[in-house]
C-alpha cells in the first residue's frame, strides 16, 4: 500500500525562480526565504520519497479561460515547461509516473470528484519554482501535478478543497504498490497582483491560516471564497492549494516553518508537514 510521509507547502513566486537562475540565494534579500529550505531538502533526503504530488494552481500555460478545469490531475509520462514571460529560464521536461496517476483518477472519480484529466499538461511556474526548491540537482521522484482552478471565477470552495485533499488521501492509500509520497501545496500567501488593492499583503491572516492548517484546518472551512478575496488578495486564493494538500495528510506534526515579507508582492509560507499515526 502507498504510504504518504507528509506534506509542504511553499510559495511559488516566478522572483524565486529568477533568484535562482541568478544564483542570488544567499543575497540579503533572499536569504531569510531561502534559509528556510535546507531543513525540508534534509527531511526530503531521509524520508526519499518515490512519488511526489504536486498540487498547484495553473495561471494560464496550461489551460487557459476558455477551458478551465477546476481540478485536473496529470496523466502524462513526462510535462514540459514553456516560456511564460516572466523571463524564467525554460526546465528540462519533469518525469511522471502515469500509471499512479491513473489510479489516482480512478479513485478520484469513484469519490465522485469529476476531475480533468490531462495526459498532456505544460506546467508553469506554480509547478515548477517548488520542484527547483526542494530538488536543487533536479534530481527528483517521478511528480504528478494536479491542479485547481484560482484564475476564473467561480474558483472552489475551501471546504471543497479540504475535501478534494481527503479523497486524494484515500485515493493514493489504496495504491496496491508499497511506494512513499509527499504532497505539496504551492502558492499563496496572501497576495494581490493587480487593481486598487495591488501589493496587499495580510500578515495575521496568513499566520492564522498557517497555524489553523496544522491544528484545524476545519475550522477554515467556515471562510467563504469572499472572504479569503478579501482577507487574502485576489490571488491569496491560492490558499486553496494548501487545503487540498492537508486534506490528504490526516494527523500531522509541523517539523518547519517559516514566514516572510516582502518576497515580491507576497507573504512566503513555507511548511513541512509530517504525518503520524
Ligand atoms: C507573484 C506571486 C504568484 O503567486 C504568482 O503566481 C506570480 C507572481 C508575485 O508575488 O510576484
Ligand atoms: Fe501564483
Amino acid at each position: 500500500m502507498a504510504r504518504i510521509l507528509g506534506g509542504i507547502t511553499t510559495s511559488h513566486i516566478p522572483a524565486v525562480g529568477k533568484a535562482i537562475a541568478g544564483g542570488l540565494e544567499q543575497e540579503p534579500y533572499w536569504k531569510p526565504f531561502f534559509d528556510a529550505y535546507p531543513p525540508i531538502r534534509d527531511w526530503l533526503a531521509r524520508t526519499k520519497p518515490d512519488v511526489v504530488i504536486n498540487i498547484y494552481n495553473d495561471h494560464g500555460l496550461g489551460f487557459f479561460l476558455d477551458k478551465m478545469p477546476t481540478f485536473a490531475i496529470g496523466a502524462a509520462h513526462e510535462y514540459r515547461n514553456e516560456d511564460e514571460g516572466w523571463g524564467l529560464p525554460k526546465l528540462p521536461p519533469f518525469r511522471g509516473d502515469a500509471k499512479f496517476s491513473w489510479h489516482i483518477i480512478e479513485g478520484m472519480v469513484e469519490r465522485e470528484f469529476d476531475i480533468t484529466s490531462c495526459q498532456e499538461l505544460a506546467v508553469d511556474h506554480g509547478f515548477t519554482v517548488p520542484m527547483q526548491l526542494f530538488w536543487p540537482d533536479g534530481n527528483h521522484p517521478p511528480a504528478i501535478p494536479i491542479s485547481a482552478n484560482t484564475v476564473q471565477h467561480p474558483i472552489p470552495t475551501l471546504k471543497r478543497a479540504l475535501d478534494f485533499g481527503k479523497a486524494l488521501g484515500a485515493a493514493i492509500r489504496d495504491y496496491p504498490e508499497d511506494i512513499s509520497v509527499v504532497v505539496l501545496g504551492t502558492g499563496g500567501l496572501s497576495h494581490q497582483l493587480d487593481g486598487a488593492r495591488a501589493g496587499f499583503i495580510n500578515k495575521e491572516f496568513d499566520q492564522m491560516c498557517m497555524e489553523k492548517i496544522v491544528s484545524d484546518p476545519e475550522a477554515l472551512t467556515k471562510i467563504s471564497r469572499h472572504e479569503l478575496v478579501r482577507q487574502a488578495g485576489a490571488q491569496g486564493t491560492e490558499f486553496l492549494m494548501w487545503m487540498m494538500m492537508r486534506g490528504a495528510l490526516g494527523n500531522v506534526r509541523a517539523l518547519q516553518q517559516n514566514y516572510h515579507i516582502p518576497i515580491s508582492n507576497t507573504g512566503a509560507g513555507t511548511m513541512l508537514l509530517e504525518c503520524i499515526e
